[in-house]
């Protein structure tokens, strides 16, 4: 039987329906309307689209949003300024540096430099411990993202098999340990693959959600999926598609039309993960500016 399709286009537009409210009442009540200040350096072309994405995003639900462009030859050190400055804006309650961050500055660096307190990308050490001990801080937005879609869709994760195949800083890490914690929402019994992971497919098959988070095409087949899983595929690649105009297609790391016939619930690609991802910058925005007001 196919698979429910776990719809992020339908979920986001509900998150970002209630944040609406959130901050109408934000506005009316405490005079404080949520501000993000996005960061790009250098012209890289998808950079630019993804921060359009954010803006746009912003636009459409109330959020304050500034964009500083800077020239890709800016010194880190002018860099660190303008944090600085962004750090001490009362307006802004969250601050987003784009990256990939040209080779002369330190990512980390700059990251590091954001106040944990308007770290809305969730990045900063600060909050990712506080993740990792179960305390209250901001959470990265595509693992975010993917919780909300389960807890959207109604999937139970307490005491649940969850796989995740991936482990990087931004994804499969993070998932995997807001999943493990000792929180509604989560409890979940969480194992992490990865590329040295022997027997993978002995491992997938266990799931009863299946994470895959690892940037390969369709890697993820029916054989290495159990009947009625949950699957989430976090995967974005481009393939050649002579066919399109682009000549490319996306897809994800699983192998939807297969998988889609053998599990319960899966995330499409594109409009499953990925419009979550900007909805939790917005949600992390939103709380910030709460925190401030409160
Ligand atoms: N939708 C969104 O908003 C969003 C956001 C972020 C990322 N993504 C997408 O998610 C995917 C993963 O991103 P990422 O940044 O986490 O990628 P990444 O940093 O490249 O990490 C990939 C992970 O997959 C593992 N891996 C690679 N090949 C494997 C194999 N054959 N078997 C098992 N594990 C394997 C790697 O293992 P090792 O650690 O051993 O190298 C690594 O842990 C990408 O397609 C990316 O575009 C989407």
């Amino acid at each position: 039987m196919a698979a429910e399709i776990i719809d992020g286009n339908s979920i986001a537009k509900q998150i970002r329906g209630e944040l609406e409210e959130e901050i109408k009442k934000l506005k009316e009540e405490n005079n404080t309307t949520p501000g993000l200040a996005v960061v790009l350096v250098g012209e890289n072309p998808a950079s630019q689209v993804y921060v359009r994405m954010k803006n746009k995003a912003c636009h459409d639900i109330g959020v304050y949003s500034e964009q500083h462009s800077l020239s890709k030859d800016i010194s880190e050190a002018d860099l660190l300024k303008l944090i600085d400055k962004l750090n001490e804006d009362s307006k802004i309650h969250g601050i987003l540096v784009q990256l990939p961050l040209p080779e002369h500055i330190d990512e980390s660096k700059v990251l590091y430099r954001i106040k944990p307190e308007k770290d809305v990308d969730g990045f900063h050490p600060v909050n990712l411990g506080k993740m990792l001990i179960g305390e209250p801080g901001f959470l990265p937005c595509t693992p975010f993202g993917v919780q909300k879609l389960l807890i959207y869709s109604g999937v139970n994760l307490e005491g649940a098999h969850v796989v995740v195949v991936g482990r990087s800083n931004i994804v499969g890490k993070p998932v995997a340990n807001m999943l493990l914690q000792k929180q509604k929402d989560a409890n979940a019994t969480v194992t992490v693959c990865h590329s040295r992971t022997k027997d993978l497919a002995s491992i997938t098959r266990q799931a009863d959600v299946l994470i895959a988070a690892i940037g390969r095409p369709e890697m993820i087949t029916a054989d290495m999926v159990r009947e009625g899983a949950v699957v989430i595929d976090v995967g974005v690649n481009r393939v050649d598609d002579p066919g399109r105009k682009r000549g490319y297609k996306l897809v994800g790391d699983v192998k939807f039309d297969e998988v889609s016939q053998k599990c319960r619930a899966i995330t499409p690609v594109p409009g499953g993960v990925g419009p979550m991802t900007i909805t939790m910058l917005l949600y992390n925005t939103v709380k910030s500016a709460k925190n401030s007001a409160a």
